[in-house]
């Protein structure tokens, strides 16, 4: 199964096998890897599922739609590498993606 590297503000490594299909935000959550919160489920509604993404991996994450560009606008951190990891789904090309945890949400 691919697997994900988060990466939390104490550089504290979680490895995390993912399915395919499977969003890195639900991938977090049911690892208890902390720091990711999801509120909205999923739904790019919430900004509560921000990452950075590792630069060498930006370019196979995809880009953001509208609606996620919108919400990474309001982050209180934004990165160029920032992403809502609830709209970034596993696939075999992403297997070892990393991503760093911001120490916050809020
Ligand atoms: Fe709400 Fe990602 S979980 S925007």
């Amino acid at each position: 199964m691919p697997k994900v590297v988060y990466i939390d503000h104490q550089d504290n490594e979680y490895v995390v096998e993912v399915e395919n299909g499977e969003s890195l935000m639900q991938a977090a959550l049911d690892n208890d890897v902390p720091s990711i919160l999801g509120d909205c489920g999923g739904a790019c509604a919430c900004a509560t599922c921000h990452v950075y993404v590792d630069p060498s991996w930006m370019e196979k994450a995809g880009e953001p739609s509208e609606t996620e560009t919108e919400m990474l606008d309001g982050l209180i951190d934004p990165q160029p590498t920032s992403r809502l990891c609830c709209q970034i789904f596993m696939s075999d090309e992403l297997d070892g993606i990393t991503v760093r945890l911001p120490e916050s949400q809020f």
